[in-house]
């Protein structure tokens, strides 16, 4: 197993891999393939946070950061990192690889001088990396909205103790709002069925559900 920084040569790879692991798990299809091609041109990605996994000299998963900001009650903004999409090859999930990335870029993200972690995802598969609910460290992203699935983790603990932020996300995603552009990238690969799975509905709960006690 090894980790390193994701080179132009894995490209297409990590697309494909990309797109194998989201596959009908958010919704029919996927656009997280579509996002990953886009997300490395973009002013906030962070290419020495761009990891691959590999095992026998084949990439199995990786994880991808971009900046966003954490602003405070005087709207200072803390320019701070999160990552996504993140994914490990289906017949590698459930082993703790995702454990291996995730851990390795935040020793990498803390030495680049990084104090805090923030994102959207499926509570289940970060809390066991130290990420909290955004409302336990005062981290809302409207007024008094503490969205379920916004996480945060402090690489640098306590450092967001005694105030109160507003989470500040990219726009890197926007792309993915374009279906025709996703689905003539989606082309370009072998045809996949979309299908309906249990997890979309799952994904639907947390991303239209909040904290809010
Ligand atoms: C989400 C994903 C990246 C996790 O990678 P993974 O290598 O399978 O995850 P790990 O084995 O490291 O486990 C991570 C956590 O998931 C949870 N988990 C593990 N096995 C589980 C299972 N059978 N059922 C439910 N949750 C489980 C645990 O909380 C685990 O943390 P722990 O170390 O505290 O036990 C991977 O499943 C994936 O690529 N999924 C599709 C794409 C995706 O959803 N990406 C995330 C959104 S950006």
């Amino acid at each position: 197993m090894n980790i390193r920084l994701e080179t132009l040569a894995d490209y297409a790879a990590v697309e494909n891999l990309t797109r194998e692991a989201f596959w009908n798990v958010y919704k029919p299809g996927a656009d997280e393939h579509y996002f990953v091609h886009m997300m490395r041109s973009h002013e906030t990605f962070i290419p020495e946070l761009a990891f691959v996994l590999e095992k026998d000299g084949e990439i199995i998963g990786n994880i991808m950061y971009t900046k966003s900001w954490l602003a405070d009650e005087a709207g200072e903004k803390k320019e701070i990192v999160s990552f996504g999409p993140i994914c490990v090859a289906p017949e590698y999930q459930r082993q703790g690889h995702s454990k291996l990335l995730i851990e390795h870029s935040f020793e990498v993200a803390a030495k680049m001088g990084y104090e805090v972690v923030a994102n959207f995802g499926n509570p289940g598969n970060y809390v066991g990396r130290g990420f909290v609910s955004c409302k336990k460290l005062n981290v809302c992203l409207r007024e008094n909205n503490y969205p379920t699935a916004l996480l945060v983790k402090e690489l640098v603990p306590g450092v967001l103790n005694d105030k109160k932020w507003r989470f500040i996300p990219n726009d890197a995603d926007a792309c993915c709002e374009d279906a025709e552009a996703v689905a003539a990238f989606d082309a370009r690969f072998p045809e996949k069925a979309k299908e309906w799975r249990p997890s979309q509905e799952e994904f639907y709960i947390y991303s239209h559900s909040s904290v809010v006690r």
